[in-house]
């Protein structure tokens, strides 16, 4: 990697050392929230050394299907090839550097650069350039889009710019027990709507506010009752979380519900759910949600009709785009059955109802965290039992960041 700047070396020297995922770090100095230079930091320790998601394979279910992606500030083609395998692809012409997009005027299973006309097959080879003459044979040999390495996880599209990053399978092998039930060949994707807008706070912010099993008492009154994270008369009492080993990549809190079958429904989580209970799961299934944040950009939640996620895409260091049910709708993996009620419309409206009142009220919560970050005031901070997730989300960083200040 380039040489850090001396400001990142500075704030990186101020952090707390790594001592294992379980160990109580305090929190971060604030100008790991506000520091532009620390973001581009980010943006190569984080962003291109781990496993990012840029989306679901349903997304892409025939030849010569495909989208856009931006994988840690690089444009990249997720596409479906020929021969039904996914390929990952860096999205710059190799002719003089112009980005390729995926746009509905290309030739049908080629990308076309629209500058000179150089078209790519979706295993990235050149195919065609137009005027070269004599040069086209050698170029057609020689020229091809790099390829990005890439994982399915459960559907889900991982991609990583780290050719030696450790595979992500096994750091998830926590979560896998989590589809059991779901009847994952009968599940369809209906993916969030890119946000069109970043909400105006680090990415940092957003995974924990939504990991925080403390904060939905108190900023979620009326919304979130229905599944507490204290609750003495409920399983577990309430909110359980779940280790953390050296090397995985999912941080999880699970919380109870008054009743089974509950879900997402116009005024939050309640007992009349919009999307039907999955009758293939447990009853313990049925009767819990569970919060999964796959660091740095995927938010998964499981429950009894559905598992919804969220994909983060951070463009600056207070430009974060998020795209779910709670910000512009879809983000839902549910069964065809599900998708297929004539009232589906229906309910997806109140499911996005509910989600957006509960975003409502962590949006001015966002807001205030980020602003804290700006004030000479800002404690170390301390963390309490219900907080067990915002440690692990903090050693889980430290780790990182440790990992490049040691490779400097
Ligand atoms: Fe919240």
């Amino acid at each position: 990697m380039p040489s850090l700047d001396p400001d990142v070396i500075a704030i990186l020297k101020s952090l707390p050392p790594y001592a294992g995922h379980e160990s109580a770090a305090p929190m971060l100095p604030r100008e790991c929230y506000t520091s532009k230079a620390f973001f581009e930091f980010e943006r190569d320790a984080i962003f291109a050394h781990n496993w990012m998601c840029v989306g679901r394979s349903a997304q892409i279910p025939n030849h010569g299907d495909c989208f856009g992606v931006s994988v840690a500030g690089e444009p990249a083609i997720v596409a479906r090839t020929r021969t039904g395998d996914i390929r990952v692809l860096g999205a710059v012409c190799q002719h003089r550097g112009h980005v390729l997009n995926c746009n509905a005027d290309r030739p049908e299973g080629l990308l076309r650069c629209p500058l000179h006309y150089w078209t790519y097959d979706l295993e990235g080879r050149l195919v065609g350039a137009p005027r070269m003459g004599d040069m086209l044979s050698q170029l057609r040999d020689t020229v091809r889009l790099p390829q990005i390495r890439y994982e399915i996880w459960h559907g889900f599209i991982f991609v990583n710019l780290d050719g030696k990053a450790p595979p992500l399978g096994p750091s998830l092998a926590k979560l896998d027990p989590y589809w059991d039930g779901y009847g994952e060949d009968e599940l369809v994707t209906v993916p969030p709507v890119t946000a069109a807008t970043p909400v105006p706070w680090n990415w940092k912010v957003n995974l924990e506010n939504f990991t925080d099993a403390y904060h939905t008492e108190f900023v979620h009154r009326g919304t979130h009752d229905f599944a507490p994270s204290l609750h003495a008369a409920l399983p577990g009492g309430g909110v359980t979380f779940t280790p953390m080993a050296d090397g995985d990549n999912a941080i999880v809190r699970t919380v109870p519900m008054l009743q089974a079958d509950g879900g997402m429904m116009s005024d939050g989580w309640g007992a009349e759910a919009s999307f039907p209970a999955i009758e293939s799961l447990s009853l313990e299934q049925r009767s819990r949600l569970t919060f999964a944040m796959v660091p740095p950009n995927l938010q998964l939640m499981f429950a009894p009709g559905v598992v919804s996620y969220t994909l983060l895409l951070p463009a600056g260091v207070t430009e974060t785009f998020a795209s779910s049910d709670r910000v512009t709708g879809g983000g839902w993996i549910l069964p065809k059955s599900t998708l297929a009620l004539p009232d589906f419309p229906d309910r997806a409206a109140a499911v996005l109802e509910g989600a957006s009142k509960i975003w409502a009220q962590d949006v001015p919560v966002n807001n205030a965290m980020q602003a804290g970050k700006r004030s000479r005031f800002m404690p170390d901070g301390r963390y309490g039992p219900l907080e067990t997730t915002l440690v692990q989300f903090n050693a889980w960083l430290l780790r990182s960041y440790h990992r490049a200040l040691d490779a400097e």
